[in-house]
């Protein structure tokens, strides 16, 4: 529909469309009546009546399921906005501590970070990706980065969208070590690019299930042109047994590892090895280990 009229003060052809205009809007919008009718030549109303169909037209796209937009999930988020408005409120209240960063599993973490020491050491040393500068990604207090990172690594840097952690992990958390941390990017990955040509390696834990595929996608992508050479990104997360699973309480969403694959290969990333994270209780979902480059 052709909405770029203009109030020309009533010129018979003017007239003529405005009229034609009025009895489209009329046949799609029920509530107008007859004393509007007789000021639909208006600029004001026309206005109002073009701000009306763009604020339906917005509600309706924020309706529509994230996998009508971009179709790699098979569960449905209801709106991008809302989906990490909703993970903010959710870690605002998150203290920033490791019981904070585990959930319910702090038991769990020791497994997980030895798991991961095993798993670097082989993307790492001689041939392969170096090991003068890492990025933790949703690195939250830098429970990685101090025990898988910093370690391997001469400089670190971390990634986070709360302050609080990152604060806590200069402040307290990181102690004398917090003086290799180069740089703290307080931000959303969804609007995050790394500096190109950066890291060895850049590491992403339980975050990429905060990223929607399609903001997970263009993340991935970024990272890829912020690895130095030989350099490796690896991702370790929750990966559903079956299909995508939502979980609003948290806005996370635990992806099949297939279907993880698929948006690691469209963001143009080769995956080098792939390897389930052993020594988890039942009750815990499946955990993955993914390196690429
Ligand atoms: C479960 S914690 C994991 C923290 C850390 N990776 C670890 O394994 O201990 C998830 C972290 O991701 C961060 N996060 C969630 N969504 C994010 C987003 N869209 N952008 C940046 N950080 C995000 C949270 O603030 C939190 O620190």
């Amino acid at each position: 529909m052709d909405m770029s009229m203009e109030d020309d003060g009533g010129s018979s052809s003017a007239n003529l469309e405005h009229r034609a205009a009025h009895r489209a809007f009329r046949e799609r919008w029920k509530e107008t009546d007859d004393s509007m009718c007789r000021h639909s030549m208006s600029f004001h109303l026309h206005h109002r009546l073009r701000s009306d169909f763009f604020a339906s037209y917005l509600y309706l796209v924020e309706k529509i399921p994230l996998v009508q937009l971009f179709p790699l999930t098979c569960e449905f988020i209801s709106g991008e906005k809302q989906f990490y408005h909703q993970a903010q409120r959710f870690y605002r209240d998150v203290p920033a501590s490791e019981e904070g960063m585990m959930g319910d599993f702090l038991e769990i973490s020791n497994t997980d970070l030895e798991g991961s020491r095993q798993f670097l050491k082989r993307f790492v040393g001689p041939g392969k990706a170096g090991t003068h500068r890492a990025l933790d990604c949703g690195s939250g207090i830098g429970r990685v980065t101090k025990g898988v990172l910093l370690p391997v690594f001469e400089k670190m840097e971390m990634a986070d969208m709360m302050e609080h952690f990152l604060l806590h992990a200069h402040e307290e958390y990181l102690g004398e070590d917090a003086d290799r941390i180069e740089t703290y990017y307080c931000f959303n990955l969804q609007e995050f690019k790394p500096p190109k040509n950066k890291y060895d390696v850049i590491w992403m834990q339980w975050v990429a299930c905060h990223l929607t595929d399609k903001d997970l996608m263009t993340f991935l992508c970024h990272c890829k042109k912020s690895l130095r050479p030989n350099g490796v990104l690896i991702m370790k997360d929750n990966m559903a047994r079956q299909g995508c699973k939502l979980d609003p309480l948290d806005s996370s969403i635990s992806r099949h590892l297939d279907i993880m694959r698929s948006i690691i290969s469209r963001a143009g990333l080769e995956v080098l090895e792939a390897q389930r994270q052993e020594g988890f209780p039942d009750v815990v979902m499946p955990v993955w280990m993914i390196a690429m480059k």
